[in-house]
């Protein structure tokens, strides 16, 4: 901090560093907290729905939630506007470029400035189905659709579980290249706080 005002007084060029400086070092989300941190919940099904409050500040992250938009389009950034150019999900009949001419198989770094530092990548990357979208609920009703069979891709708790704990794509939500912000924790404390919620019931906020 004290290098960091040395700068602002140092000139307008200095400060324009400063201040992308302060911007890139914002301070990561607060790690998930354990499962034992809700033990003192004696209610179970209060304690339940504390839990997936937890789990929820992963879902509605940026780097799930740009995936699972409820509109037409996949979203970016942290403030979720709409993908730029403008591509569609595959159900919608419009034809775009496919995820894959852009977005390859891992995370590109840009060594050119761009307005962004690098290009996520996946070998399955693509927008979730409308029936898996969470844009704009609650977490009550995103945790109603989890558990809801007909609109989760035919998953069990236990299978829902296990997506959440060790699919490769959500992996990369903690791993999501230069200049993109982590979801908070980490997959294995999401996949944990996932088993905590469904051992007390899998209850859902109100
Ligand atoms: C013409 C190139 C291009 C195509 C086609 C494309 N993307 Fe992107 N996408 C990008 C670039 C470049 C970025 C990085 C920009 C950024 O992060 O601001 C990006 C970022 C994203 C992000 C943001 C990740 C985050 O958490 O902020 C998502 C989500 C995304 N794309 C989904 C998709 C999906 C799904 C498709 C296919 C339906 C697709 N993109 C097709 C170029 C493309
Ligand atoms: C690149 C886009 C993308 C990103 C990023 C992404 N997802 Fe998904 N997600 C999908 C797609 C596509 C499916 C549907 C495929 C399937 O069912 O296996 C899906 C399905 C799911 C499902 C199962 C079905 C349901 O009920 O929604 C869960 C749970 C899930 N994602 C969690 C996450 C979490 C947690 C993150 C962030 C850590 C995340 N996703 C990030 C694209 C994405």
């Amino acid at each position: 901090m004290a290098r960091r005002l040395s700068g602002l007084i140092l000139g307008t060029g200095c400060m324009a560093m400063a201040l992308s400086a302060a911007l890139a070092q914002t301070p990561p989300a607060p790690p998930l907290k354990p499962p034992s941190e809700f033990q003192s919940i004696a209610d179970k099904a209060e304690r339940s729905r504390a839990i997936f409050t937890e789990v929820g500040r992963v879902l509605t992250h940026p780097r799930c939630m740009n995936c699972h938009p409820a509109g037409d389009h996949p979203l970016q950034g942290a403030d979720h506007h709409e993908h730029r150019p403008a591509v569609w999900r595959n159900d919608t009949g419009h034809f775009g470029t496919p995820c894959g001419e852009c977005h390859t198989e891992k995370n590109v770094t840009l060594h050119e400035a761009a307005g962004y530092k690098s290009i996520p990548g996946h070998p399955r990357w693509g927008v979730a189905p409308l029936e898996m979208a969470w844009e704009g609920k609650t977490l009550g009703d995103i945790c109603r659709q989890l558990k809801d069979t007909a609109r989760n891709g035919g998953r069990d708790l236990a299978l829902l579980q296990e997506h959440v704990a060790k699919d490769d794509l959500v992996a990369w939500g903690w791993s999501p290249g230069d200049g993109r912000e982590p979801a908070p924790g980490t997959q294995e404390a999401a996949g944990e706080l996932v088993q905590a919620w469904i051992d007390s019931g899998a209850e859902c906020p109100r």
